[in-house]
């Protein structure tokens, strides 16, 4: 298992590209098993979630290559194989994204039920209530969704939930219906880039999605989808990762390659926290003085503030002088990177579903431990602001999200150095 040891009190500057969305990856690649040929997905990053919808694929009897351009070629090849086993699903929740494509196109699946998460309980049944709505029936066997369908067949689906929309929960229901006789109605789906990357996928396979970005997605059935070629978003989330640390490090930084509209919320955050944001076109410059000031941030399902930025917003707020109140109405237990932030002098308390942080200038480093993929990105931000040297335990939670992290960290002035625990 891998650590970072993270010398602090480093300033970033410098530029930096930002890599395609493994949240839109994801659910495009499960899409990609319904072809009746190659497709060919470009962009995408080289990331442990990544070799694990592969692995899934692959026993799914469709066969993923990466190209020397960053591309997956994928190709159905064996449709009689119909499982994804526990050893993989319950590494990656995303990977329930395959039970879409493979009761709509195979007509059989079986997928382990994903299990526990740190980040909260995280229920599937939005996932399910859109797949039987398209006349698929469920069993749960030995911790297995079992489904059997013959041609799925439209329907008016509401899909919200008590936290709102479901972005994989739409992914899935959406991937079904294109091959379902007749229409389907997805009410409150969920609105996120991720959802219309999808869609532009779908269609470029030969689907028939309109809406997709809005709360109503109204989807035509066809008989048959072709393999297609595709071009991922770039990573919103990596992205905002990027520009909280500029802000952390009171550092200047020039992001390439990334979609501002899709960062608006988080724009709009960072300017109220006295953050320069200045998009131009694909590039966006983020800089930060030492006069900066507290403000409240609630998660929300997009435009909203992502939650999976939550946690490095708080980060940047505990170096911020004042009160700061962070609301997560997403995911309301994911807050497991407050205790470590407090090792490092950081002063939060945990209220219900928000944090209640008394900002101060410095930061302090510390010994403290990785939980989750973005838990982890927090307290990597932490680090390189702290004063003294922090060691980060489990980082291999933050190699699910981002490519060679702290390589690209480093050639902004960072400090981290990967290292094997003893
Ligand atoms: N929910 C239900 N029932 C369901 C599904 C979801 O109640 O059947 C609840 C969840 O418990 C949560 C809320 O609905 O409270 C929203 O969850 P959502 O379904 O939107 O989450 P997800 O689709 O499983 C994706 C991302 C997450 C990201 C969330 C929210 C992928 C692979 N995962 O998960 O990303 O936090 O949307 O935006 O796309 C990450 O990248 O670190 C990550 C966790």
């Amino acid at each position: 298992m891998d650590r970072f040891q993270v010398q602090g009190g480093t300033r970033l500057e410098g530029e930096i590209t930002v890599n395609g969305a493994k949240n839109a990856a994801l659910p495009i690649m499960a899409a990609a098993l319904m072809g009746t040929s190659t497709s060919r997905i470009k962009g995408v990053p080289e990331l442990r979630d990544i070799r694990t919808m592969s692995a899934i694929l692959e026993e799914l009897g469709v066969r993923v290559e990466r190209t020397a351009d960053r591309a997956l070629e994928i190709t159905p090849e064996d449709e009689s194989r119909c499982e994804a086993p526990y050893k993989l699903v319950s590494q990656m929740r995303g990977s329930i994204c395959v039970l879409g494509p493979l009761v709509a196109r195979r007509r059989r699946a079986r997928v382990s039920l994903p299990g526990g998460c740190v980040i909260g309980v995280r229920p599937i049944d939005l996932h399910l209530k859109g797949v039987r709505a398209l006349g698929a029936a469920l069993a749960l066997n030995d911790g297995y969704v079992e489904a059997k369908a013959k041609r799925l067949a439209g329907a008016e689906v509401y899909l919200g939930g008590p936290f709102g929309s479901t972005a994989l929960g739409t992914c899935n229901l959406m991937m079904a219906a294109c091959l379902a006789e007749g229409q389907t109605v997805i009410e409150c789906a969920a609105c996120e880039p991720e959802i219309v990357d999808l869609a532009t996928f779908l269609n470029k396979m030969g689907a028939n999605i309109k809406g997709a970005g809005s709360h109503r997605i109204v989807i035509h059935g066809v008989d048959e989808l072709r393999g297609a070629e595709h071009q991922v978003i770039p990573d919103r989330i990596e992205a905002g990762t990027f520009m909280a640390a500029a802000a952390i490090t009171r550092g200047r930084m020039t992001l390439r390659g990334l979609r501002t509209e899709h960062l608006s919320a988080v724009a709009d955050t960072l300017r109220n926290i006295g953050v320069s944001v200045e998009p131009e076109g694909r590039a966006c410059r983020v800089s930060a003085e030492d006069d900066l000031r507290a403000t409240d941030v609630v998660a929300l399902p997009y435009p909203g503030v992502p939650t999976d930025l939550q946690a490095q917003l708080s980060a940047l707020l505990a170096t911020v002088d004042g009160i700061s109140v962070v609301t997560d109405k997403v995911f309301p237990d994911r807050f497991m990177h407050v205790a470590e932030l407090n090792r490092m002098g950081a002063q939060i308390r945990k209220e219900g579903p928000s944090v209640i942080i008394a900002g101060r200038s410095n930061l302090l480093g510390a010994e403290v431990m990785a939980s989750d993929l973005r838990a982890s990105a927090a307290l990597l931000l932490a680090a390189i602001a702290a004063q003294g040297t922090t060691t980060i335990h489990r980082v291999y939670h933050i190699d699910r999200g981002y490519e060679r992290i702290e390589g690209r960290l480093n050639q902004l002035g960072a400090k981290i150095e990967r290292t094997e625990e003893d």
